[in-house]
């Protein structure tokens, strides 16, 4: 069976994602929201595929890296990037989605985490369903931006404003129509 897939990504009013490949902003919020997103399964035994580019492997401190009780799937050019055991290597985002359909691997839904290489292509993708999106209502020195996309091909289904920390972010979700 084909499987859909969801984007989630956190960016700051000016779509900025991240400065010298770490995140410019701390919002532990965020991060509960991230975890939940993507760790929560709804099938005994299966699990969810969290699709990353290799700069943003690498931006996770060593300690959080891989993400647990979710299948880490790394996309890189390099054949011979060397991932610990159970962490996956994808030559390109379309082999990483492919992994989805391996029955044996039990995947519930899969969830592209970024960056914003990885962001470009999978917005674009047939597949994609969902935007799953935090906005904070800050300008942060960034060098690696979300991409615009059609919202027109999607609907909002889900918004909520928040306060935290002197911060004013919103999470907001959007569906293919
Ligand atoms: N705010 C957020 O929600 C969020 C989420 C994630 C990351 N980030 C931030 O985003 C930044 C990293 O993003 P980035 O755009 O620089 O890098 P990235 O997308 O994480 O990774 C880029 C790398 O992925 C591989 N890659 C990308 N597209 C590929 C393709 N089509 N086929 C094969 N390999 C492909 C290449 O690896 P090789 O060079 O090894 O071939 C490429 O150099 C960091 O600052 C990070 O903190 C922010």
């Amino acid at each position: 069976m084909t499987q859909t897939f969801t984007i989630i990504a956190a960016m700051d009013q000016n779509r900025g994602l991240g400065k010298d490949n770490s995140i410019p902003w701390r919002l532990k919020e965020d991060m509960v929201w991230f975890k939940a997103h993507t760790s929560t399964v709804f099938t005994e035994g299966a699990q969810n595929m969290c699709i990353m580019g290799r700069k943003t492997w690498e931006s996770l401190p060593e300690s959080f890296r891989p993400l647990p009780d979710r299948l880490n799937v790394v996309v890189s050019r390099n054949a011979d990037y060397n991932l610990p055991e159970g962490v996956l290597l994808a030559a390109s985002l379309e082999e990483a989605l492919s992994l989805a359909d391996n029955a044996e691997l039990h995947i519930e839904h899969t969830f592209v985490i970024g960056g914003g290489q990885l962001y470009q292509e999978a917005i674009q993708h047939d597949r994609l369903e969902r935007l799953i999106l935090t906005t904070i209502w800050e300008t942060f020195d960034c060098d690696c931006f979300f991409p615009e996309f059609n919202n027109e091909a999607f609907v909002g289904t889900y918004a909520s404003n928040c306060y935290s920390k002197s911060l004013n972010y919103s999470f907001k979700t959007f569906q293919r129509r």
